[in-house]
């Protein structure tokens, strides 16, 4: 499963790669708002700038008709290069514009997914990634960890390449379910991704080692010392 960071702040991306393998970074227009950058292009640069080369980035279009969405895909590959995934969200003028763009050889990742058949329809325009909002359906009444199961179930029996892309995690349970169904990819913020990697049991646990340790074999002594 592809873990991406849900994120703009280029401080955070960066402590976030020094730390974990990560797949890539993933923004929306209300990520890069939080930045505080005017020049949202300059900002996706700086998060590009402190990512491993085959990384993969996604960021968003603004436009809502077909035309001038497939206008803004291609200029935000022409700045950021081939490997930009442009979000383009799942509306009847977006799935136009993701079927128009795959033609392109331009990947598209459906956005703003709410439900099984909006996702089977970007499949079948050529989407590359389906992001179901897991945790905002929850909000709505439905179960987002189902439908994105359904979502990689559906497209998977038929034949699609098309992955799902989990998106909206507000904790690491809505993620381990993604990784034990088989979900292709998931995008995490960096607080619910510190939440998979850290284990506070564990943490203790060593802390437990080296005061016994300690009491036997003296203070602030590895095996380096012996
Ligand atoms: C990703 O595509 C979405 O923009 C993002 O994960 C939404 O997360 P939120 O529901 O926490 O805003």
């Amino acid at each position: 499963m592809l873990i991406l960071i849900d994120d703009a702040d280029v401080t955070k991306i960066k402590e976030l790669y020094a730390k974990y393998p990560y797949d890539g970074v993933t923004t929306n227009p209300t990520i890069l708002s939080k930045t505080g950058n005017p020049d949202p292009m300059d900002q996706l640069k700086k998060i590009q700038s402190v990512m491993p080369k085959d990384a993969m980035l996604h960021a968003q279009v603004l436009s809502t008709e077909t035309e001038d969405m497939v206008r803004e895909a291609r200029h935000m590959v022409s700045v950021l290069g081939e490997n930009t995934y442009i979000k383009v969200p799942v509306t009847a003028n977006g799935l136009k514009a993701i079927d128009i763009l795959a033609k392109e050889g331009i990947s598209a990742t459906a956005t703003a997914v709410y439900g099984v058949m909006p996702a089977f329809m970007a499949a079948k325009a050529g989407a590359k990634f389906l992001a179901p909002y897991v945790n905002r359906l929850d909000n709505l009444g439905y179960d987002g960890v189902q439908t994105a199961k359904d979502i990689h179930t559906m497209i998977k029996a038929s034949g699609y390449e098309t992955e799902v892309l989990g998106a909206s995690f507000k904790n690491s349970q809505q993620v381990l379910e993604m990784g034990k169904f088989g979900i292709g990819a998931v995008t995490v913020n960096p607080d619910t991704l510190k939440s998979l990697a850290l284990n506070q049991v564990a943490e203790k646990a060593v802390q437990d080692f080296i005061r016994d340790f300690e009491g036997c074999c003296g203070e602030g002594k590895t095996m380096l010392d012996f």
